[in-house]
């Protein structure tokens, strides 16, 4: 017994470092490569709110394409007056669901205060419960900060999350979004030494380094499927090396083995 527990701990000690952990990127409109895409709200047919970036009745103007991921945006402005759009006092969502285990969220933010009024009043919910916000007033210069993090966590349990980017407040104050993109991250479930970077073309495998060996980490459904596999190697490999234990010193083995 306590030679198998050996085992076990010796094959949980390296599965860790088996996990490929891969960023996929979800542009603003694009579906990613599994189907999901952002849904915007509210969205009514003849009503405006959100758009997709660089339309006339959009908020912001005049920004450098070249460094918006797929040169693309969508343009959303909570105003608590008229004004702005077809939905006064009402509050926009961005929701994205998705599988993994951690996301960043980027925008680009403007900083005039006027044309647009490039204010900040965002608040991030994973699964319905509120995680983050992002608050800031824009500067009063020309120009747009690109591939700003407004929100990342990297503590998500493994399995489905729903985010949402909800922009403004019911009475509060007017506040402009430019969606970037969503990043997410997911342990593929392969052995890091037949992941291929051709996987997708967003995605970029990583091996996830001792520090990312967390329980929460290896405890995700892709980790427990390859910790499977290797389990059932263990397994084969432990009984086999039982029926030789007579013939070997225990102390012998551990030391070899650790
Ligand atoms: C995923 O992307 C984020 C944001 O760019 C980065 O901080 C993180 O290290 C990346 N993770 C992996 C596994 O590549
Ligand atoms: C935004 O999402 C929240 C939570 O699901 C919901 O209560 C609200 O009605 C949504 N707003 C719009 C405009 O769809
Ligand atoms: C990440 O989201 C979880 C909810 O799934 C929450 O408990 C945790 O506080 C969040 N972490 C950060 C850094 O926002
Ligand atoms: C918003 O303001 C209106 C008018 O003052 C008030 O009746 C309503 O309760 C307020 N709602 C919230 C969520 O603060």
């Amino acid at each position: 017994m306590l030679l198998l527990q050996s085992y076990l701990s010796f094959f949980l000690l390296i599965s860790p470092a088996l996990a490929v952990l891969v960023n996929r990127t979800i542009d603003d409109t694009i579906q990613d490569s599994s189907g999901n895409s952002v849904q915007y709200s509210p969205n009514e047919p003849g009503r405006r709110a959100w758009n997709v970036g660089g339309c006339s009745q959009c908020a912001a103007k005049g920004l450098d394409t070249t460094q918006l991921f797929d040169k693309t945006w969508h343009d959303g402005t909570y105003n608590p007056d008229p004004g702005s759009n077809d939905f006064p006092n009402v509050p926009l969502n961005a929701s994205f669901s998705f599988t993994g285990t951690a996301i960043y969220v980027f925008c680009a933010i403007a900083k005039t205060t006027t044309n647009p009024t490039g204010n900040s009043d965002m608040s991030f919910y994973i699964d319905d419960v509120l995680s983050g916000t992002f608050v800031k007033q824009a500067p009063g210069v020309q120009g747009y900060d690109y591939n700003v993090l407004v929100y990342k966590n990297e503590s998500l349990s493994p399995g489905q999350h729903n985010f949402r980017l909800q922009n403004g407040h019911v009475n509060g104050t007017k506040s402009l979004v430019l969606l970037d993109k969503i990043v997410y991250t997911f342990d593929d479930g392969s052995d890091s030494s037949t992941a291929s970077p051709s996987s997708g073309r967003d995605e970029t495998p990583s091996t996830s380094s001792s520090s990312s060996a967390s329980p929460s980490t290896t405890n995700g459904n892709s980790a427990s499927r390859s910790r499977g596999k290797g389990g059932l190697g263990t397994m084969s490999l432990a009984s086999l090396t039982l029926l030789v234990v007579p013939l070997v010193g225990t102390s012998y083995l551990l030391g070899f083995w650790m």
